[in-house]
């Protein structure tokens, strides 16, 4: 599917009020480790949903399962409207599906300018060059915008990461610790980034295990523990549930 096609099907998917991502029955077995044991969740179009659990809980897992670097054992990813489960990374990501990595994934020697426009050639190229000025000032790295991406630190690396999803104009858009190692100036220039993203129409989905951010910009929260989702709700909902505690803590209900 093109950009505009799957841009006119979101416009579709949005008057029926669909999620963006609805997860159903979702199963991946690692040997004898079930990473994803029958999840079920939906992301709605415009929200930020932070996904917390413990260490292995398989939270990076189910986002390699929506993006395509795994295949699911079983199970259903809806993707704005499209069973996307089983398909390949690159063709997730042309319907619309951005993901950061946690080493960011950037063309090492290119310029700032040039990793931005080739983002925009592989997402939406219209307005690309007017479309990087912005994200350049955004992201403060409109110093740097003539250097290479390796000799750039490295937080201007993960701005930079960060700007390339935006020229993509992703409908959804993964975040895996984003914020993790970096400086909080740094990390408060990407989270006034994502608020300003959404606020503009994208929808995000992020594993965080820094719980201020996670309350500070979530407007839900999803709990996994072993390979399942255990609940869900408001950051002072989860807050006050014992089952997520116990999670934490290590514990079995
Ligand atoms: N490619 C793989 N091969 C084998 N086992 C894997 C693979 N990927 C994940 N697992 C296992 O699946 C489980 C879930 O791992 P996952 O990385 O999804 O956890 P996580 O919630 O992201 O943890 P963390 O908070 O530490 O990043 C773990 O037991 C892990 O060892
Ligand atoms: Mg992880």
């Amino acid at each position: 599917m093109t950009a505009g096609a799957a841009q006119s099907r979101d416009m579709a998917a949005r008057a029926s009020g669909q999620p963006i991502l609805a997860i159903r029955g979702l199963k991946r077995r690692f040997g004898g480790i079930v990473a994803a044991n029958d999840v079920n969740l939906e992301v709605r179009r415009g929200e930020i949903v932070g996904l917390i659990g413990p260490n292995g809980s398989g939270k990076s897992t189910l986002f390699n399962l929506v993006s395509g670097m795994f295949k699911p054992d079983s199970g259903q990813i809806l993707f704005n409207g499209t069973d996307i489960a089983g398909m390949k990374a690159h063709r997730i990501a042309r319907l619309g599906l951005a993901r950061t990595f946690q080493i960011p994934a950037l063309f090492e020697n290119m310029t700032v300018t040039e990793n931005l426009l080739a983002a925009a050639a592989e997402g939406q190229w219209d307005g690309a060059h007017e479309r990087a000025e912005v994200a350049m000032q955004l992201l403060t790295l409109e110093a740097v915008r003539d250097n290479r991406a390796i000799d750039l630190s490295g937080g201007q690396q993960k701005l930079l990461e960060f700007g390339r999803i935006i020229m993509r104009r992703a409908l959804l858009i993964l975040l895996d610790e984003v914020t993790a190692g970096v400086h909080p100036n740094i990390r408060k220039i990407i989270l006034d980034a994502i608020v300003k993203l959404r606020d503009e129409g994208a929808t995000f989905f992020l594993i965080e295990h820094d719980m201020e951010l996670v309350r500070s910009v979530c407007d839900r929260i999803i709990v996994m523990d072993a390979g399942q989702v255990i609940t869900t709700g408001t950051f002072d909902e989860i807050a006050r549930d014992s089952q997520v505690m116990q999670a934490y803590l290590g514990r079995r209900a």
